[in-house]
């Protein structure tokens, strides 16, 4: 690659990382109705200071329908207003009209056609119109939550995330269900929060990756059956300031020993109302400690929690301990979460006499077997260690296998 075009992609890099404008790219609304369309924008001071304008697609144009140059087409006036907050704005269009499918812009700048995001608005005459549609912008490695609608006329009250995915028709597929269900991409690092006395559930996910972006709905029952959902498009972003060194590698202790984890305490918070420290499964998180003073019965004497930082030591480690912790923690309003992975595994060392190769001189190898208990298979780790005649020692070879679950066949 030539210097030139190093030098070009580096400053594209910068212009995407300084400049970013997010919006929805699938906006439903229903004849008649409304939608609030979100756009996000990193707020540096060309952005805040810039002309924020919405305009609707023609073959050749973008014609503006409001801007905050003071402008308003026509048709729009009374039924169309944009309101500015600290990193977003939103348009909100109301009394909705199925001409007005199409594809629109959002954006910043004197021009219609530099800096914008496209937004395709679908004006349904049917009932399966989501509640909402959000943006959430996720920071590599941080966490999220997703407010969801529950639907109050349902009798069925299972809640859920799902991705859409668009190939072969629309369809939604799960990411985790209250029924207990987990994508395997999502495992252990998200979870579905329902408080008890609120209209909505909450959906946590943390470690966020890349790869994390896209179209989401949350919502309860069956989303065929034209429940309450919402919309969620998620942007995953990684701004060079927030890498941290959070150690997303697993903790690996075998029984007896201890391990000891701090929690993610974000800039972002003022004060802090609540934290605990949880097992997590499939369906839920079993609460192990808390900063008001709780401690899970049968942890008594093997878990503390520092008042300062939250770090938790967990003691006298048993194979059952292994699996996900997760740190919750909220200042009344907002609620971080970060999740560490751990494993418990028993070791069995065994020495046998053998020659392994033909070239080598190998007067005895180290067997070292490791189990490792992950989801619902058993894996055995096994390292064979050969030593020579001088004491050398060499890994002669590394194999994960897991233990067969089922009855094995004879042979
Ligand atoms: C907008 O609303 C105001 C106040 O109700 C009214 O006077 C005006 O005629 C309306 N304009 C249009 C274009 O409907
Ligand atoms: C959207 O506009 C309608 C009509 O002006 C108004 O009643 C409604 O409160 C607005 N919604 C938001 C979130 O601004
Ligand atoms: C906009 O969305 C509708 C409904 O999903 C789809 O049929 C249409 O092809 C989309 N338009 C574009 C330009 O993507
Ligand atoms: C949809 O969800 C919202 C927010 O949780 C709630 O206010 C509304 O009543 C729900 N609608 C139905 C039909 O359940
Ligand atoms: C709940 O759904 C039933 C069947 O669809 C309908 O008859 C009823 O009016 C709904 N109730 C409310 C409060 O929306
Ligand atoms: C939860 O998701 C799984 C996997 O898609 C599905 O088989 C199961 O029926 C769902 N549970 C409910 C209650 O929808
Ligand atoms: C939740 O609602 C129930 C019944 O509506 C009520 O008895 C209970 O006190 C409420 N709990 C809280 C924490 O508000
Ligand atoms: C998961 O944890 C929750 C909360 O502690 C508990 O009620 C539930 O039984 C557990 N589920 C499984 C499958 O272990
Ligand atoms: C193995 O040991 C014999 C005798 O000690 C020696 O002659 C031979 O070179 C060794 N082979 C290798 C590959 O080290
Ligand atoms: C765990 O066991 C269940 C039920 O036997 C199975 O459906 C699931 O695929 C298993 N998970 C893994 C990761 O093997
Ligand atoms: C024994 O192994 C060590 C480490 O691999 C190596 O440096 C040494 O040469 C070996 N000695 C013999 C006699 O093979
Ligand atoms: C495994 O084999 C034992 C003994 O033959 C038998 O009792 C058991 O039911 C088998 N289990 C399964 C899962 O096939």
């Amino acid at each position: 690659m030539s210097i030139e075009t190093t030098l070009t992609m580096f400053s594209l890099l910068l212009q995407a990382v300084s400049g970013y404008l997010l919006g929805p790219s699938e906006v439903t609304g229903a004849i008649g109705g409304s939608v609030i369309i979100p756009c996000y924008f990193n707020p540096i001071s060309a952005n805040i200071h810039g002309r924020k304008f919405w305009c609707k697609m023609t073959r050749q144009n973008c014609i503006t329908i409001i801007s905050t140059n003071n402008y308003i087409a026509q048709n729009y006036i009374n039924r169309t207003n944009l309101v500015i907050d600290r990193n977003y704005f939103q348009i909100n269009m109301t009394n909705l009209q199925r001409w007005e499918n199409g594809i629109y812009r959002c954006g910043i700048g004197n021009n219609n056609n530099l800096n914008y995001y496209n937004v395709n608005l679908t004006i349904s005459g049917g009932k399966n119109i989501p509640y909402s549609t959000v943006i959430i912008i996720a920071n590599f490695k941080e966490s999220i939550t997703i407010n969801c609608p529950v639907h109050k006329n349902t009798t069925t009250k299972w809640n859920y995330w799902c991705k859409m995915n668009k190939k072969g028709g629309p369809t939604c597929d799960m990411i985790v269900n209250s029924s207990g269900y987990v994508h395997k991409n999502f495992w252990g690092r998200v979870l579905i929060h329902e408080v008890s006395n609120t209209s909505d559930f909450k959906v946590l996910v943390n470690n966020i990756k890349i790869n994390d972006f896209g179209f989401y709905r949350c919502g309860t029952g069956k989303f065929e059956d034209g429940s309450n959902w919402t919309d969620i498009h998620i942007h995953t972003i990684n701004p060079s300031d927030t890498i941290r060194h959070w150690n997303s590698k697993p903790l690996i202790r075998s029984p007896g020993e201890l391990f000891e984890v701090q929690c993610k305490i974000p800039k972002s918070f003022l004060s802090v109302s609540l934290v605990y420290w949880c097992h997590w499964n499939e369906t839920g998180c079993l609460r192990l400690i808390d900063s008001d003073g709780f401690i899970q019965e049968g942890f008594q004497s093997r878990i503390s929690m520092s008042d300062r930082t939250y770090t938790i030591k967990i003691s006298q480690l048993e194979l059952g301990d292994t699996g996900y912790y997760w740190c919750f923690i909220t200042d009344g309003k907002n609620i971080e979460t970060s999740s560490v992975e751990v494993h418990i595994i028993e070791t069995t060392t065994s020495h046998y006499s053998q020659t392994l190769s033909s070239t080598g001189n190998v007067s005895f190898a180290t067997l070292l077997t490791t189990n490792i208990r992950q989801e619902n298979t058993t894996w055995d780790h096994i390292t064979i260690t050969e030593r020579n005649q001088t004491g050398g020692a060499t890994i002669a070879q590394i194999a994960t296998v897991p233990i067969p679950t089922t009855n094995s066949t004879q042979g």
